[in-house]
C-alpha cells in the first residue's frame, strides 16, 4: 500500500484495552502491543485512539490529544520497532453518542460528569437506546473536531506510525453522522446521503492532507446497520467510492453498532460477503474481519478474491502466535524474533546450532 510493504496480509485488528490513564498508554500497552508486534502478523493496528478527551468512549481509552499522550506512546512504538516485524497502524476515533461510560468489564454503564464522565457529542441529540441524550454538534464544534483529527494524525506521524485507520463504524461519531437512525439534522450535515457523508469526508480529507503521501490510510465502516431505516450496504459502496477518489487505500468491512438488538447472522467469516461486495462494486481493497479463526479459512478468503487483508481480533488474544501456526500450516516460514528462535519446531530436536546451519 503506497510506500508500505507488509510481509503478509495478516492484520491485528484494533482492540481497545481500557487501560490508559488520561489517554496515556501504560505498561499494559507495552506488554500487549510488544507481544503482538512479534506475533508474525504483517500489520498491527493500535486500538481506537481518541482525538480529544471528550472523544473517548471510557476513561480508560487511549488518546493522542496531548504531549503527554504522545510521550507515553513513544517508548512502546520504539519497542515494537526494535523487536517486532509488524508494521504499525493506529486507529483514530471519536466515540460519539456512545461515549462517557465506565470500563468494558465494569458493564459500560453511563458515567455522569460528576462521576468523572463528560457530555457525549453526536450528529444529533438522539440517544443510543437506553442512554441519555448526547449534545448535538454545532457547525463550529464540527470544524474544531476536524482540526483535532488532523492534529492527532500529525502526532501519529511524529511517532512514526506507518498507517492510519479512521474509525467510522460501530455506532461511534463518524457512523452517527452516516446513519439516518442517529442523524436527523436538517442542515448541510443531515438529510440526503451526500449530506450525511459530508462530515466523514471532511475528516478524511483533513487527515489525508497532513498524513504523508507515501503512508496509507484506511477507514473502518459498519457496512450495514442491520436495521430498518438504517445505513445500508448500498450506501457503504457509494461512500467507499468517494473515499477511494480522495486517496483511501482500503476499507475495513465491519457492521452494526448503531442500535442494539439487531438480528446479525453471526458465524464463521460472517462479514466477508460485505468486504467482497465493497471490493467489487467500489473497486477498493478491503480488509475482512469477524470470526476468521483458521489459517485455511483466511487463505481461502484471499485466494477467492473476497478481500485483500485479513483482520483478526479475538483469535490473536487467544493465541498471539496465530501467524506462526498459520505459516507452518500453509508451508511458509514464520518470522521469529531471535530470542524465541529456538521455539521453531525445526530447532527442537538435537543440536540448536546445527539445526540453524
Ligand atoms: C477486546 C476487544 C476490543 C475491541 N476494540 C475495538 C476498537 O478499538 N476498534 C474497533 O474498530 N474494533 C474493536 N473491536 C472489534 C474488533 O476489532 C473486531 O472487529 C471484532 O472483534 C470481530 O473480529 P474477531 O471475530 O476476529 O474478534 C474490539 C474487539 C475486542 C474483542
Amino acid at each position: 500500500m503506497r510506500g508500505l510493504d507488509l510481509t503478509n496480509r495478516i492484520v491485528v485488528s484494533p482492540m481497545a484495552q481500557y487501560s490508559a490513564e488520561d489517554g496515556c498508554a501504560t505498561p499494559w500497552h507495552l506488554m500487549h502491543l510488544g507481544n503482538l508486534s512479534i506475533s508474525g502478523a504483517g500489520l498491527l493496528i493500535l486500538e481506537a485512539t481518541s482525538v480529544n478527551p471528550q472523544a473517548r468512549f471510557s476513561p480508560g481509552d487511549l488518546g493522542l490529544y496531548s504531549d503527554d499522550n504522545e510521550a507515553a506512546l513513544a517508548p512502546i512504538v520504539d519497542f515494537c520497532r526494535r523487536h517486532g516485524a509488524a508494521k504499525l497502524g493506529i486507529q483514530l476515533q471519536h466515540a460519539g453518542r456512545k461515549g462517557s461510560v465506565n470500563l468494558a468489564w465494569q458493564g459500560q454503564k453511563p458515567l455522569s460528569p460528576a462521576d468523572g464522565g463528560w457530555i457525549a457529542q453526536s450528529a444529533d441529540d438522539i440517544p443510543y437506546p437506553g442512554r441519555s441524550a448526547p449534545e448535538r454538534m454545532s457547525v463550529a464544534a464540527i470544524r474544531a473536531l476536524v482540526a483535532d483529527f488532523a492534529a492527532a494524525a500529525r502526532r501519529a506521524d511524529r511517532l512514526d506510525f506507518d498507517l492510519i485507520e479512521l474509525h467510522g463504524a460501530h455506532g461511534y461519531l463518524l457512523h452517527n453522522f452516516l446513519s439516518p437512525l442517529s442523524n436527523q439534522r436538517d442542515d448541510d450535515y443531515g438529510g440526503s446521503l451526500e449530506n450525511r457523508m459530508r462530515f466523514v469526508l471532511e475528516v478524511f480529507d483533513a487527515v489525508r492532507a497532513v498524513w504523508p503521501e507515501e503512508k496509507p490510510m484506511g477507514m473502518r465502516l459498519s457496512a450495514t446497520d442491520w436495521a430498518e431505516g438504517g445505513w445500508t450496504l448500498e450506501d457503504t459502496v457509494v461512500l467507499a467510492q468517494r473515499l477511494k477518489e480522495r486517496g483511501c487505500d482500503y476499507v475495513t468491512a465491519s457492521s452494526g453498532g448503531t442500535v442494539p438488538g439487531q438480528e446479525i447472522p453471526i458465524g464463521p467469516g460472517y462479514q466477508v460477503p460485505l468486504a467482497d461486495r465493497i471490493r467489487r462494486e467500489a473497486d477498493i481493497p478491503t480488509l475482512a474481519i469477524g470470526l476468521i479463526t483458521e489459517a485455511r479459512q483466511a487463505e481461502e478468503i484471499l485466494q477467492a478474491g473476497h478481500a485483500d487483508l485479513i483482520g483478526l481480533a479475538r483469535a490473536m488474544l487467544f493465541n498471539p502466535r496465530w501467524p506462526w501456526h498459520a505459516a507452518l500450516e500453509l508451508g511458509a516460514d514464520p518470522v521469529f524474533p531471535p530470542q524465541y528462535e529456538r521455539a521453531h519446531p525445526a530447532m527442537r530436536g538435537g543440536d540448536f546450532l546445527a539445526a540453524k546451519q
